[in-house]
């Protein structure tokens, strides 16, 4: 392209000026933001929300680090996500294409949505759930998810939505905590071509005398047979279909609790962060329009998270649904039936949007650009990235066999306790960096600190990412531990600054590199390295597909990097004809690319990496096999079968 410029020794990417002119988000926005910060988030919720009742405060920080952000205001999330785009006259406007793992499809409008969200608003009434209920949501990535989660909205009822993979004992945990009244369940959904029940991790779950739960709505999803407890149980389309299709939404206030949502914490107990309406409603809003440049009239945008994680909860249901967006579901996984499914529904829907995870694309690298090669996926015109660093080869790789070497793509940082986007490029606005997430995006305030909490400026110093100023979307606290929330997120640095506990550094343009988690930042004979950047140098050499980096202890150095490594096929004969050739290859590639000391002390190959269901690599058991312990709990990993068949090619089982 001849628009190219090198910048550490990969192009960065000026806005196509084409797109400039569109886009939603300017460049006059940073100083806006600068100039008047509370000034510029009342005028994002006045712009993207529909409020019963304006704001009369934006921030109340009086009780940091507790906030209010839009006091006095009140609304109702369900109205702004359906009924006011139908008051608007989008009801024919389609909300939801989709798309069942089996070929199965729906095509659900505006106007459907506010009648399926309605009648299952008055289900949950008739069920006896009312404003300040909580109710637990443990369901596929099926339409009901969203219609469940906006009913909920509706009624004030927060909702607590477990994601579909996880155990019947993780989500009696979660069920507890929250003291849910009702759960919304399956009897089960399709994952690789087969039926995969639900509903039994349900009962297992409330096998327990002293549950709170009263009552539980199944959906019929597969129609395979499924174990029913006649007191407690009712079927969706019993209760749901018969339930009236008028519901009147009423006005919450603007702290009201919209939902909780877990997530793990360096302790074992998982940590309820909970979000409420108003700021959480507008930062997605805001962020869905700016960052993945929504324009509800003419994109088909397409976020392929499930709906048990934060990003589905914010860009899939509260962001795209309050603008009025037009989105794809898509309920299985990517290779059913085939390696090409994703493109297929981005040829089908004629899909403009995808955000997706880089763990995705790197596996859409692994299975070979061939297979994307044979859809058209001219309709794309931005992409997006969450969950991780993305490496500079993933990114370069997404921009050329997905984006068409056109699409911008927007690498952005956040997290499940901010509720929304954080630090990201604009589409038509910033020149893009590889690799990097780049900037706070406007109207966030962030900075890099040094073990002693002193901002710097400088550029490779690693440090802590922080953010300095409350922002609308951020989570409320930890639901029933506010103590803990004080001690987890205000106190390492003091109570100025919110710990996102991930490592950063700047770059000498001033944009800011992810490190990684900072428990996966290393320390290897006092100097800091990152996991992420050694395993982006590893991924960088043309014979590996993927890459996990732990630091295991050492008596010498204190850790040393230890190297797991997925080789691509078409270099499989080169390893099983020399291995120790090709270790020895990688590390030396490492040293080339970050410096000797980052060389890792080991490289084992392997055909699998341990990764969580939500697609993160759980080196903490990596680290249990390079320190040669037993292996620890592999409960949360997505397939149990890995770490087996890691020590069994390793020849230590
Ligand atoms: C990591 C997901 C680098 C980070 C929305 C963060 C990222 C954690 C990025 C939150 C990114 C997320 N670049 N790292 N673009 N996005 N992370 O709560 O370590 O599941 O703290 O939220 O993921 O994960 P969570």
């Amino acid at each position: 392209m001849s628009t190219e410029s090198l910048s550490h020794g990969h192009p960065t990417f000026p806005p196509d000026p084409a797109l400039t002119a569109q886009a939603n988000g300017t460049e006059a926005m940073y100083a806006a933001a600068a100039d008047d910060h509370e000034g510029f988030w009342a005028e994002q919720a006045r712009k993207y929300l529909s409020w019963a009742t304006d704001f009369t405060q934006t921030l109340d920080w009086s009780g940091a680090p507790f906030a209010s952000w839009f006091v006095g205001g009140e609304l109702n999330a369900a109205y702004n996500c359906v009924d006011r785009h139908v008051e608007a006259g989008h009801g024919d406007r389609v909300a939801i294409h989709f798309e069942g793992e089996p070929g199965d499809s729906r095509t659900i409008t505006y106007a459907d949505l506010q009648r399926e969200v309605s009648k299952a608003a008055n289900a949950l009434e008739s069920l006896g759930v009312g404003k300040g209920d909580t109710v637990a949501i443990y369901l596929p990535m099926i339409p009901e998810a969203a219609i469940a989660m906006l009913a909920c909205a509706r009624i004030g009822a927060p909702h607590s939505v477990v994601f579909g993979g996880f155990s019947a004992e993780a989500l009696n945990t979660r069920i507890n905590d929250a003291q849910c009244k009702v759960v919304i369940t399956a009897d089960g959904g399709y994952r690789r071509g087969a039926p995969s029940a639900l509903k039994p991790a349900v009962d297992a779950a409330l096998d327990h005398a002293d549950t709170t739960v009263e009552k539980v709505l199944v959906v019929k999803r597969t129609g395979q047979d499924t174990p029913w407890n006649a007191d407690r149980d009712l079927w969706w389309s019993d209760v749901v279909d018969a339930a009236s299709e008028e519901h009147t939404p009423v006005p919450h206030d603007a702290e009201h609790p919209l939902f909780i949502l877990y997530t793990s914490g360096t302790t074992g107990k998982p940590k309820g962060i909970f979000h409420t309406t108003g700021g959480y409603l507008t930062q997605c809003a805001y962020t869905n329009a700016v960052v993945h440049d929504v324009h509800p009239e003419s994109d088909v945008y397409w976020c392929t998270a499930d709906i048990g994680w934060v990003t589905g909860h914010s860009y899939i249901v509260y962001g795209p649904l309050a603008l009025g967006a037009t989105q794809v579901m898509y309920e299985g996984t990517p290779d059913t039936p085939h390696q090409g499914r994703w493109w297929e529904i981005i040829q089908k829907y004629k899909v403009t949007i995808l955000y997706t995870a880089p763990t995705a694309v790197r596996t859409f690298m692994k299975w070979g650009h061939d297979i994307p090669e044979k859809f058209d996926l001219s309709s794309l015109r931005v992409l997006g990235s969450v969950g991780e660093p993305i490496n500079p080869e993933a990114w370069l790789w997404y921009r050329k066999y997905i984006g068409g070497d056109r699409c911008p793509i927007v690498d952005t940082w956040w997290q499940t306790e901010t509720g929304a986007i954080m630090i990201s490029p604009l589409p038509g606005v910033t020149t893009l960096e590889p690799g990097s997430a780049q900037k706070p995006i406007p109207g966030i305030c962030a900075e890099i600190l040094d073990d002693e909490g002193m901002p710097f400026a400088e550029a490779d110093k690693v440090g802590y990412l922080v953010l300095t100023k409350p922002w609308p979307a951020m989570l409320r606290g930890i639901w029933g531990d506010p103590e803990r929330y004080k001690q987890t997120y205000w106190s390492r640095f003091g109570e100025k600054y919110y710990f996102a506990g991930d490592g950063a550094k700047y770059d000498a343009d001033g944009n800011i590199w992810l490190l990684g988690r900072v428990d996966d930042v290393m320390n290897v004979s006092g100097h800091r390295l990152s996991t992420a950047e050694i395993e982006s140098a590893l991924v960088s050499h043309p014979a590996v597909a993927e890459a996990a980096v732990v630091g295991a202890s050492d008596e010498t150095t204190g850790q040393a990097v230890c190297a797991f490594v997925i080789v691509r096929s078409e270099h499989a004969d080169e390893v099983a004809a020399d291995e120790k050739a090709m270790i020895a290859e990688l590390r030396n590639h490492v040293a080339k690319e970050i410096g000797p000391i980052a060389k890792p002390r080991t490289i084992m190959i392997v055909t699998e990496l341990p990764k969580t269901r939500s697609g993160k690599i759980m080196r903490r058991l990596l680290k249990d096999v390079a320190e040669g312990r037993e292996i620890g709990d592999v409960t949360t990993l997505a397939d149990s079968s890995v770490m087996g068949v890691i020590k069994q090619g390793l020849g230590s089982d």
